[in-house]
């Protein structure tokens, strides 16, 4: 190993010395096919991210919640035999919102992507549905996430954030264009949480009573209608009150005022996944609306304030894995990545138990084989602890088939999805831009970028940036440019600063 303060080129290694299989792509059954279990090298890079830091949450480690109820006022049983989708069902919820890229105590309102976790107590287990404020993602491959996390976060050395280090990856990675378009456009400063939508962003499946198959996209608008901070207004309430968005819901669930979304989901036949004109399990993408049109199923409501702030929102565990029948999962592999890394996380942030916590108990009753460990608090007696046994302790019902599962056949590889004939990286935020920024809109874009790329990026990221703009919208790309070059853009609030 180099010394400490020497580097390398020789290419990146594994904890025990020997080279990377790979830094961008995890071992899959053919491009599309799941992730495996014995991708070691994959496995020890997400679960050594995991306990990177203790003990806030690695990323979204700022944030506030409430718990409320959803109420499904649609039918939808001919996609979902799931007890939470049918209709009339009510159902407690815990919701929780995030900064991305902030510590704890780092303020709200700097520009960034919004988590938007929820957990359904059903009466079928719990259902976590963990999202953001907008419907992709930067990266589709979750061998980069924990790359992406570090980009976004401290330099090594200063431990300064750095714009130089944020457009490094994303530059460097295009298919973060989509996304990188919503968080400099006006989703990256929400005014409130309660103004803001929510999206499960993957593709889920769903499975109806017949055993039929879909896949699923969810959508929650805002019922208090969108809105957002300038740059200005957003660096002041930075200064003035860091807790804004973590106040705000608060004080307005303590005030009556219950915030509320109304759910909608896009359905796609589970045959169409294969043959659609783009990767329907590509994260950076959406499914456009012409084609998947959305329909309304449901209500969320916040109507209850956390007792304990630590008990309730900093020990809740939300997990994609966590699915119940009727809800599964899909090809997508950030999805496949997730459904290990959350509740990794968790056993190292909260503890092995974290599941007995009240929050995170499900309200129907458990019976586990998972036991003892630091701070077991529930314990099945003198019960038998191995199943099958003759004890009288029930075992799994097994049928052999897994309703929420689909084919995968291929050889092992590391690669890219296969490419379908609409999925290059740019088209869609460069209909973005276009057609859903109005000009206003897209002048803020421009200073955006153009104060960004001020604040320290540096040749080559610089001409990259440039690049990688004009490949979203030619005009937006030129104008970028010229502020930067001619200086002129104001300076944006995200607690970045030249290093
Ligand atoms: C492979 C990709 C990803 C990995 C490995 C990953 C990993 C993690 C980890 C380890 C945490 C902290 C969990 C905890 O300590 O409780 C977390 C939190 C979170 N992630 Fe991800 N993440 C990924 C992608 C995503 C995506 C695509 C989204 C949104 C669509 C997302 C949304 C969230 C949210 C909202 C939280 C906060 C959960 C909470 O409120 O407690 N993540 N992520």
């Amino acid at each position: 190993m180099a010394g400490q303060n020497e580097s390398t080129n020789d290419g990146s290694t594994t904890g025990s010395g020997a080279p990377a299989p790979s830094d961008r792509h995890s071992l899959t059954v053919g491009p599309d096919g799941p992730v495996l279990l014995h991708d070691v090298h994959f496995l020890e890079q997400m679960a050594h991210f995991n306990r990177e830091k203790v003990p806030e949450r690695q990323p979204h480690a700022k944030g506030g919640g409430a718990f409320g109820r959803f109420e499904m006022t649609g039918d939808v049983s001919r996609w979902t035999k799931a007890a939470v989708f049918r209709k009339g069902a009510a159902t407690e919820v815990l919701a929780r919102f995030s900064t991305v890229a902030g510590e704890q105590g780092s303020p709200d309102t700097w520009r960034d992507v919004r988590g938007f976790s929820l957990k359904f107590y059903t009466d079928e287990g719990n259902y976590d549905l963990v999202g953001n404020n907008t419907p992709i993602f930067f990266v589709r491959d979750p061998m980069k996430f924990p790359h992406f996390i570090r980009s976004q976060k401290r330099l090594p050395d200063s431990g300064l954030r750095d714009s130089h280090m944020q457009w490094d990856f994303w530059t460097a990675n295009p298919e973060s264009a989509h996304q990188v378009t919503y968080l400099m456009g006006v989703r990256g400063l929400p005014r409130t949480w309660r103004h803001m939508n929510g999206y499960g962003s993957h593709a889920y499946m769903w499975v109806n009573a017949s055993g039929d198959r879909f896949w699923v996209k969810y959508h929650f608008h805002t019922r208090q209608g969108m809105a957002f901070f300038t740059n200005a207004e957003a660096a002041e309430m930075a200064g003035k009150d860091a807790d804004f968005h973590r106040r705000d819901l608060f004080q307005a669930i303590a005030r009556g005022e219950h915030p509320s979304w109304t759910l909608s989901v896009q359905i796609m036949p589970y045959a169409e996944g294969k043959t659609y004109r783009l990767n329907p399990f590509d994260l950076t993408k959406t499914w456009p609306h012409a084609d998947y049109p959305l329909v309304e199923v449901g209500i969320l409501t916040l109507d209850r304030n956390p007792d304990n702030f630590f008990a309730q929102i900093e020990q809740a565990a939300f997990s994609p894995g966590n699915t119940v029948p009727g809800i599964g999962l899909s090809p997508d592999k950030m999805l496949l990545g997730r459904a290990f890394a959350y509740n990794d996380a968790q056993r190292n942030r909260i503890g092995t138990n974290f599941h007995q916590l009240p929050v995170n108990r499900p309200k129907v009753p458990v019976n586990t084989y998972m036991f003892d460990g630091q701070m077991t608090y529930e314990h099945s007696g003198s019960a038998p602890v191995y199943a099958p046994n003759s004890g009288g302790r029930p075992c799994s019902d097994e049928t052999g088939r897994m309703p929420e599962g689909w084919e995968a056949d291929g050889e092992m590889v590391r690669s890219a999805y296969t490419r379908r004939p609409d999925d290059d990286d740019f088209t869609q935020p460069g209909i973005l831009v276009r057609n859903v920024f109005d000009d206003a809109q897209r002048e803020r874009l421009v200073d955006q970028v153009a104060g960004s790329l001020l604040g320290g990026v540096r040749s080559p990221v610089l001409e990259r940036a440039f690049e990688y703009w004009k490949n979203v919208d030619a005009d937006v790309g030129r104008r970028i440019e010229d502020k930067v070059r001619s200086g002129s853009a104001p300076r944006p609030a995200e607690g970045m600063g030249e290093r």
